[in-house]
């Protein structure tokens, strides 16, 4: 239910609606910026240009580069664990490849791992599939329709990422996309159909053909839901509960299994392996900067912590994706993604005068930046505890493609919103900018592996693949691509490795002498494993980011 003002200010979009509606009708859109534009937009309000929010690294192979506040603090705290007091003596889990995580990346992982031989096993700290993935909703990208080319793909990748991209990375996303929509599709994914079985596609932002491939707005829950069954299918074990804390490494500094910690008991095992791919996920719940999140609830970057200690470096960890719409109104909703797909479909973005200010489907973060700069124009309404959002006119999308059309394709978008008294095919809806993605992550080559020996790395923990910025779709891509690749090669390496009998954790003892010798005094400890929302720790009690100075 709006309030009387928020009432007021629809009225004003309604206003303009039967006009915007003839030019999009007409195929007259707002108009597109200029590249200068995008690129004042972007250093004047993009929160990654925000350098007060930036520390520098005192320690560890990033040493020197700057990473968000919150981030520098988790890399450079003190292990869960005393190396001295572990028995790496005692195994618990003996496999071939051990991956850390279950979520999408992850369980691609496992199946192809298990595809090829290997004896793989899966460690969650929550349940299998409680993850990212399961909370993807617009679509997967691939160029597989006649009109499209992986070279083309390619080009959108660059351009989205500011061509900060690894080049090597993005050539095997987009060769890999069309065989694995076929793979999803032959597992049981239920992809958006047309009567004669072709896939159902659309935009994205930034975007030049139309590739999305979606399930509704639920798309990664689908793509989660036969990945999961696959895993148990082909009867994977899956440890879940239990967290990897550290790597362990053998004599030759080759990862050779984690420390892990049962969450509810505390009870520390240790899981050998002869190769480790970390699929740990992003990091919304650090609440980079004060702002809400779209993540799940484990997003808290442990990958990183685990990596960075074991001496992998990280790349382009300086920049984060902020999804434009985030849910700005009502509160119980704050920060959950409002997916693109609604402005692909047809949604504009609007502000308090009822101007459509901006062409909906720029890039990211172009997209955000400019919702942030309305608002701080004075452009944006007003939505809870001082908080400012803008208008996505959602009416627009049943007026462009016919009655029923909301209900058929965002359909839990439409049960979101219903369940607070706000139907968005007669009303908009409040947006504002969310922490959605983690565009930097732990560096890797295209066959998958750290730089650290026999640690491999898949899905939003990886960094490079997407620049500066990720398109719409290509991460539910990059998670199906690089899980794959990394079980295929991780299982590959894992026949021709031998693991030395004596494990380490010297990486850690090093660690935690490089921060005593930097100064670094930290009550902190890392990995966060899980969020903390209470009393007298306001960032992450209430929402804080409603209107960035
Ligand atoms: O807006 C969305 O549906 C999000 C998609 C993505 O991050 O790829």
């Amino acid at each position: 239910m709006y309030t009387k003002e928020q009432l007021e200010s629809i009225k004003r979009v309604e206003a303009t609606r039967e006009e915007r509606l003839k030019a999009v009708l007409a195929g007259n859109h707002p108009r597109r910026m200029t590249a200068e534009e995008k690129e004042q937009v972007l250093l004047e309000n993009h929160p990654d240009h925000i350098k007060s929010q930036f520390a520098e690294l005192k320690i560890g192979p990033n040493k020197g580069e700057k990473v968000p506040i919150e981030l520098a603090e988790t890399l450079q705290a003190n292990p869960r664990i005393n190396p001295a007091d572990i028995d790496l003596t005692k195994i618990d889990y003996d496999v071939d490849v051990l991956v850390i995580g279950g979520g999408g990346a992850g369980s691609a992982a496992a199946i192809m791992a298990n595809e090829n031989g290997a004896n793989v096993m899966i460690v969650t700290k929550l349940r299998h599939g409680d993850a990212n993935t399961m909370m993807a909703e617009g679509g997967i990208q691939a160029a597989d329709k006649p009109n499209d080319s992986p070279a083309q793909h390619y080009l959108d990748v660059m351009g989205g990422g500011h061509f900060k991209n690894v080049p090597e990375l993005v050539y095997k996303l987009v060769n890999d996309a069309p065989i694995c929509i076929k793979w999803l599709n032959d597992l049981g994914v239920m992809f958006d159909k047309e009567a004669d079985g072709t896939m159902v596609t659309t935009h994205g932002g930034g975007t030049s053909r139309k590739r999305m491939h979606a399930c509704k707005d639920y798309s990664g829950a689908e793509i989660m839901r036969v990945l999961r069954d696959e895993v148990q299918n082909r009867q994977i074990p899956v440890v879940d509960f239990t967290s990897a804390i550290e790597i362990i490494k053998d004599e030759n500094g080759k990862a050779a299994g984690a420390v892990l910690m049962n969450m509810e008991t505390k009870e520390i095992l240790i899981a050998r392996a002869k190769t480790v791919i970390i699929a740990t996920g992003g990091a919304g719940r650090m609440h980079y900067q004060g702002f809400p999140t779209s993540n799940h609830y484990g997003a808290t970057a442990d990958g990183l912590v685990l990596a960075y200690r074991a001496g992998a470096p990280l790349l382009y960890a300086y920049t984060l994706q902020y999804h434009p719409t985030g849910a700005a109104y009502p509160s119980q909703i704050f920060g959950a993604l409002v997916t693109e797909k609604v402005r692909s479909i047809g949604a504009q973005l609007i502000n308090c005068d009822g101007e459509a200010f901006m062409y909906p489907l720029e890039t990211r973060d172009v997209c955000a930046s400019t919702v942030i700069r309305e608002c701080r124009k004075g452009k944006g309404i007003d939505t809870f505890n001082g908080g400012q959002g803008v208008w996505l006119d959602s009416p627009m999308i049943d007026m462009i493609h016919g009655e029923g059309t909301i209900e058929k394709r965002i359909p839990a978008m439409m049960r979101m919103y219903l369940k607070y008294g706000i139907d968005m095919r007669k009303q908009p809806i409040l947006i504002y900018p969310t922490l959605h993605y983690q565009n930097g992550g732990i560096k890797i080559s295209d066959n998958g592996m750290s730089e650290v020996e026999n640690l491999f790395v898949a899905g939003e923990a990886v960094g490079g693949i997407h620049g500066e910025n990720r398109l719409m779709g290509n991460s539910l891509l990059d998670i199906i691509v690089f899980g794959r690749n990394a079980g295929i090669n991780a299982a590959a390496v894992a026949k021709n490795t031998t693991v030395s009998d004596k494990l380490n954790l010297d990486h850690v003892e090093s660690f935690k002498k490089e921060m005593a010798d930097a100064g670094i005094k930290t009550d902190k400890v890392s990995p966060k494993l899980l969020p903390r929302y209470t009393h007298g720790n306001p960032v992450f009690d209430e929402p804080k980011a409603k209107f960035m100075k």
